[in-house]
């Protein structure tokens, strides 16, 4: 894969690949404090539901290196990367699995450190999230037939995950098998993810692309022009609703109207069990400044308030299979979800 890694460990540091100058930009920003990388999440330097969680983990182990046994300090550390971002739930899967490392932790164990120990489990997290990514390119893909265009929206690809990414694996792996004819890749506003990232990304692996813009999807579909939809997601509720970057909930129902099919591609990782329905979500609020200026200079009137939501919620009547790593579920709904639990077990 040519796609730089967002997320690398390097000796006693964090590197996280700067999303926001890309694709003209590629460079590492370095750090070795988790305050500092709570900051990064929540300005975007690095985004994506996988590869928060995986940098949340990393920053773990900044805590514990910084703050050594105090118990406190590294808590309230934990505590300010769980509020960098309230929607994609891979962030708080992450810390609860640092968290048991460290509870666990014997420390009249000198054999091995917590910081190893910790270090040892994000590393896990990312391994186990390429794992992921290439299980669910294998699976979505056998979902799509010879000749298909489909239909991105956000960025759900390597600069998102541990891997080749949730969406992006499978179409990589559709064009792997000769099956994907082209991908729309539609814009993303107001960060520009599909336009910045997901085509820079499709680009590096040749596979032939068409920048859309957001409002021009309706138009796609009716011409027939595109037979799947394929997104990722930052949190999918226990009866299958879907929690994914503002837009995809009106991709959805453009799709069903048009008889194009709908498919969410997603880890375990990113499945909230406790969380009856998509209502629950939380939804980050981003700055209306993000919507107001555009790359540093101001396009609306001065004072113009702006809705920025960062997600909307996707009812599961509206998707046509959540593909994860363990299992395909056609039509989620509360019971067909029951499947992955068996498969978790
Ligand atoms: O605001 P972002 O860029 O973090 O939003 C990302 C998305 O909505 C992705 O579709 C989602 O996190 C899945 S990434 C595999």
């Amino acid at each position: 894969m040519k796609t730089p890694s967002p997320v690398l460990w390097s000796g006693e540091r964090l590197r996280l690949l700067d999303q926001r100058l890309l694709p003209h930009n590629v460079c590492y920003l370095d750090f070795v404090d988790a305050k500092g990388v709570a900051t990064a999440i929540k300005d975007m330097v690095v985004r994506g539901a996988p590869a928060i969680g995986i940098t949340a983990a990393y920053a773990v182990v900044l805590a514990a290196q910084q703050h050594g046994s105090n118990a406190a300090a590294i808590n309230a550390d934990v505590e300010i990367l769980a509020a960098s971002r309230p929607t994609a739930v891979n962030l708080f899967w992450a810390l609860r699995r640092m968290r048991r490392v460290w509870q666990a932790h014997d420390h009249r164990d000198v054999e091995t450190s917590l910081v190893a120990r910790l270090l040892a489990e994000a590393h896990a997290i990312a391994a186990e999230d390429r794992a992921a990514c290439a299980a669910m390119g294998q699976r979505g893909a056998a979902f799509i037939t010879a000749g298909s265009n489909v239909y991105t929206h956000c960025n759900a690809g390597a600069l998102a995950t541990g891997g080749e990414g949730t969406s992006l694996a499978v179409v990589r792996e559709a064009f792997r098998r000769g099956h994907l004819q082209q991908a729309f890749v539609g814009e993303t506003r107001p960060w520009m993810q599909g336009t910045r990232l997901t085509a820079w990304e499709l680009q590096q692996e040749g596979i032939p692309f068409c920048v859309s813009t957001e409002s021009a999807a309706a138009t796609l579909f009716r011409q027939g022009q595109v037979q799947w939809v394929i997104v990722g997601a930052d949190r999918v509720a226990a009866n299958g609703d879907v929690a994914n970057k503002v837009g995809t909930y009106p991709l959805a129902i453009l799709a069903r109207h048009h008889g194009v099919k709908f498919m969410v591609v997603a880890p375990t990782s990113t499945i909230d069990g406790a969380l009856s329905d998509g209502e629950q979500i939380p939804i980050e609020q981003r700055p209306p400044q993000e919507v107001t200026m555009f790359a540093g200079t101001a396009i609306a009137p001065a004072g113009s308030a702006a809705f920025n939501p960062s997600f909307d919620v996707t009812p599961a009547e509206l998707v046509d299979v959540l593909v994860t790593e363990t299992c395909a579920v056609e039509r989620p709904s509360r019971q067909s979800m029951a499947a992955l639990w068996v498969h978790r077990a």
